[in-house]
């Protein structure tokens, strides 16, 4: 029997490694991705080694190309929130894991997978439901929902048994649940595990403190071509240079901190931190070059779809039809989404203050204050507005009746 572990390292899935060996006598294959966490993998390789990882089971790559080009842009086309604030940033990087522990499997002749999520959140729905829809044969097996470690203690007294490093700040209990990648840190748990309680300031990663960010605004230009960013102040990036460097004038200005409690897919509410600086910047600079390229009833279409887009990429359903389904609507409304954004980066905000387009449907002819030269004729918005207005005069005219 054989299993392809998604092992980043750390303390916890070495453990579930050498459970997969001891407990389940499975042979283990490890699979590390680099989704721009900000930690050396090679680390890992060197652990997994010396638990007993025959080398040529250890995959170790590079994700970060292919997180952003094919799952954080189609996701960004659609400016997708979940419960109004959420940017997704560990439901849109479970699919990619899945779909590569899947390939490995099947290129390593395993029959299972196995993942370090807990019994309790949304990681373990959505890297179930993306494996089970790319090979629905696949065994996967989930050790915190089988093995009886079921605390802190345990665990360590099992690490210390079979000789699996524990490092010294990880003796007391580990302040909080991380999850880090090229679009946001989130964190959960411990400390923050009363909402009514404010984070403490230590909570934060990857931002500095808005009120500590510079006193000076930057202004950044960022290009878009068919919804997708490919260019900053007018040099072309690849997506993941994109991501990064957005990041980086995020972190500087504080910019994308989120305190949020939402409603997990299992039923219970949690709350986290969330960092997302490049893409809080990515979001607002979208929404910024689709408003003068985008016509108003697609864009009223899609602002209606989006809510449940959301929704089906944080319960777990990038592989599905219906999903599918809104990608296509979202895609094809981007067909004229080119062009560039100017944007202002000042304590913990960006916002759009310039947009130009050789795709603009903006048209100061039509809506200037001035004289428009018989480019609009202000006696056809009196006719618009009566025939609008008519059924509004039947109500009316109905309920003055009624009432007598
Ligand atoms: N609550 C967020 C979500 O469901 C973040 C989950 C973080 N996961 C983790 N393993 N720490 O997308
Ligand atoms: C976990 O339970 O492993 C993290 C939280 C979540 O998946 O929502």
């Amino acid at each position: 029997k054989k299993v392809v572990l998604a092992y980043s390292g750390g303390l916890d899935t070495s453990i579930i490694l050498k459970w997969l060996q001891t407990e389940y006598g499975c042979e283990v294959v490890t699979f590390t991705a680099d989704l721009g966490q900000g930690e050396e993998l090679e680390p890992a390789r060197e652990k997994a080694i010396m638990l007993g990882i025959k080398p040529e089971n250890i995959y170790i790559e590079d994700l970060r190309e292919e997180f952003v080009r094919d799952f954080v842009n189609p996701m960004f086309r659609a400016n997708a929130q979940y419960e109004g604030l959420y940017l997704l940033g560990t439901s849109i990087a479970r699919p990619l894991i899945s779909k590569r522990l899947i390939e490995i499997a099947e290129e390593t002749g395993a029959d299972a997978i196995a993942h370090g999520a807990t019994g309790k959140g949304n990681d373990q729905v959505r890297f179930e439901l993306a494996a089970y829809a790319l090979n629905p044969s696949i065994k996967v097996i989930a050790p915190w929902r089988e093995w009886d470690l079921t605390s802190r203690t345990k665990l360590l007294e099992f690490a210390e048994l079979n000789q699996i490093p524990v490092a010294k700040d990880k003796r007391g209990e580990a302040p909080f649940s991380v999850d880090a990648n090229l679009l946001h840190t989130s964190s959960e748990g411990k400390v923050l595990e009363d909402p009514a309680e404010d984070a403490p300031d230590y909570v934060y990663q990857r931002t500095v403190h808005p009120e500590d960010a510079p006193d000076e605004a930057e202004f950044i230009e960022i290009g878009f071509e068919k919804g997708d960013a490919v260019a900053i102040n007018g040099k072309p990036v690849t997506a993941a240079e994109m991501l990064t460097q957005l990041n980086e004038y995020g972190r500087k200005h504080g910019i994308g901190r989120l305190d949020l409690v939402e409603g997990r897919f299992v039923g219970m509410k949690s709350r986290g931190i969330y960092e997302t600086p490049g893409g809080t910047i990515l979001l607002e600079a979208h929404r910024g070059i689709e408003s003068i390229t985008m016509d108003r009833g697609a864009m009223h279409l899609k602002d209606q779809l989006m809510p449940q887009y959301a929704e089906a990429i944080y319960n777990g359903f990038w592989f599905s039809p219906e999903r599918e389904m809104l990608q296509a609507a979202i895609d094809k409304s981007q067909e004229h989404v080119t062009g560039t954004v100017r944007l202002k980066l000042y304590k913990g905000l960006a916002r759009t203050v310039g947009r130009w387009s050789d795709h603009s449907l903006y048209s100061e002819a039509h809506v200037t204050f001035e004289d428009d030269a018989g480019a609009y004729d202000q006696k056809d918005a009196a006719g618009f507005i009566q025939l609008n207005a008519l059924r509004l005069k039947l109500l009316a005219a109905r309920d003055k009746r009624l009432k007598g």
